[in-house]
């Protein structure tokens, strides 16, 4: 039996539909912060406004030159964080050479109440606490969330094997899972039988930044697959995992693209318009 399609267009678009009035009558505004001129950040930034025209959100493009210096990038921080108008904003990953390596010191530099990425210690440590201290959850893990959610995937009482730790994927989408009672495993590089571990997933969570590392033969019968990865490859893109091999095992999986990718750019959205809300409960 063909498996289930967890797919990411028609669950955005579902998700964008709702926050449609909310944005109406909230009326957040978003920035977006581009250093340089990384192709692949443009095309997720274009992503990004395209959801902001949607859904009716007003949104900026601060578009600054590649060899700015991290004093005048933490100026326009500063300037964001006290600009009342300004409800969230977040600058766009990776960063020039000269900058990567400050990149927390940016991320931290964000007043935690604007911080729409939700990449921030204060509004990942709230992700810790429980689900009800969510409100501005990383975009991605909430993302794959929402899409569970969207297709009524059970979470409660699974095996989630989420493959990848890293602080804005891999780590916050195992503990959100654990948040909604799955018994959760993480995985990395130095996991040993790896393949052993992912077998045991009735849900698996492939966010391993590794073409197709996930096989048919490493997933058990009957499980559900989301695909984080996305890479560019000579045949188009493609995800973490062997899709076509997969669909054929698997109850439900998400594809590449389609999948995750446009869920990341709704939650971004969402967490745009749960700012808004907080904002004005606290003035
Ligand atoms: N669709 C979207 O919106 C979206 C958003 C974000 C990211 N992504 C994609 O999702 C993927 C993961 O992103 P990320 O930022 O989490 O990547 P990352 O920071 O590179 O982390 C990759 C993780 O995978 C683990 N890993 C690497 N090779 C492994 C192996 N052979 N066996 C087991 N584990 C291995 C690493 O382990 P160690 O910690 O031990 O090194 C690390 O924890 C990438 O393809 C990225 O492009 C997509």
């Amino acid at each position: 039996m063909s498996p289930l399609i967890l797919d990411g267009k028609v669950a955005s678009a579902a998700l964008l539909e709702f926050l449609k009035p909310l944005v109406e009558t909230l009326d957040p505004k978003l920035v977006v912060v581009q250093v340089g001129n990384d192709p692949a950040s443009a095309s997720y930034i274009k992503q990004k406004v395209k959801s902001c025209d949607t859904v009716g959100m007003r949104h900026e493009h601060r578009h600054l030159d590649e060899g700015i210096s991290l004093e005048e990038l933490m100026e326009v921080i500063d300037g964001l964080n006290n600009d009342e108008d300004v409800t969230g904003f977040f600058v766009q990953l990776p960063l020039p050479a000269h900058l990567e390596s400050h990149a927390p010191d940016i991320i931290k530099a964000i007043n935690p109440m604007k911080d729409i990425d939700g990449f921030g210690a204060y509004n990942l440590g709230k992700v810790f606490l429980s689900k009800e201290f969510e409100h501005l959850p990383p975009a991605t893990p909430s993302g794959i969330i929402r899409l569970l959610e969207h297709f009524d995937i059970e979470i409660a009482g699974k095996h989630a094997v989420v493959v990848g730790r890293s602080n804005t994927v891999g780590k916050p989408v195992s503990i959100m899972l654990l948040n909604r009672n799955a018994t959760v495993t993480i995985c990395h590089s130095k996991t040993k039988d790896l393949e052993d571990q992912i077998r045991k997933g009735d849900i698996v969570i492939a966010a391993v930044g590794r073409p197709k590392m996930i096989t048919a033969d490493m997933v058990k019968e009957g499980a559900v697959v989301v695909d984080v990865g996305i890479h560019s490859t000579d045949d188009g893109l493609c995800g973490d995992t062997d899709f076509d091999a997969l669909k054929l095992k698997v109850s439900a999986i998400s594809p590449v693209p389609g999948g995750v990718g446009p869920m990341t750019v709704a939650s971004l959205i969402r967490n745009c318009v749960t700012a808004k809300e907080r904002q004005m409960a606290i003035r």
